[in-house]
């Protein structure tokens, strides 16, 4: 008979052996759903930007933001691939988005043009912490995948920073 998927974050099946506690397992898969939140919240965040950008910098922005969430929707993938190779679920709706964000939702009126460069300055220094936050998890555990994963992201959203962030600077 066919398991009923389980709604519980751990998933079920045979038991995982990878020399990784399963406490250790836990606590990084919890860490990477917060990213993958994060992730996934600023991706709909820039598409939202990428559709209202209005102003003197329309082209510039409005192509910007398209590389800029291109990139957070084919990160969203790998962090929660992650997740599932340390035998979690990864979360992947609305409510557990929302519940697990550091970062808030994208204002329902769209701002001015360099009020959502500063919103995504914002976003992008939130992922890094986030990001970062789950180095010493990785670290102990001696999950290398989940610090090389870490290292790439942290490596875009410190990088994707800086450049809006000098869209803000005479
Ligand atoms: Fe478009």
């Amino acid at each position: 008979m066919a398991k009923k998927p389980s709604t519980a974050a751990k998933t079920g099946g045979p038991a995982i052996n990878i020399g990784i506690s399963e406490k250790d397992r836990g606590a990084i898969a919890a860490g990477l759903s917060r990213l993958l939140a994060d992730t996934y919240t600023l991706y709909l965040t820039t598409h939202n930007f990428h559709w209202n950008v209005t102003g003197p910098m329309f082209n510039t922005l409005h192509l910007m933001f398209m590389a800029q969430y291109t990139e957070l929707w084919n990160a969203v993938d790998p962090v929660a691939e992650r997740i599932r190779s340390l035998g979690h679920a990864a979360p992947g709706s609305y409510a557990q988005f929302s519940a697990l964000a550091s970062i808030k939702d994208a204002p329902a009126t769209p701002p001015k043009a360099l009020e959502m460069v500063r919103i995504l300055v914002e976003g992008h220094e939130a992922v890094a912490r986030t990001a970062r936050a789950i180095f010493p998890l990785a670290d102990k555990a001696a999950d290398e995948p989940t610090a090389d994963l870490l290292t790439q992201r942290l490596t875009v959203h410190e990088q994707t920073a800086w450049m809006l962030r000098s869209l803000l600077e005479d």
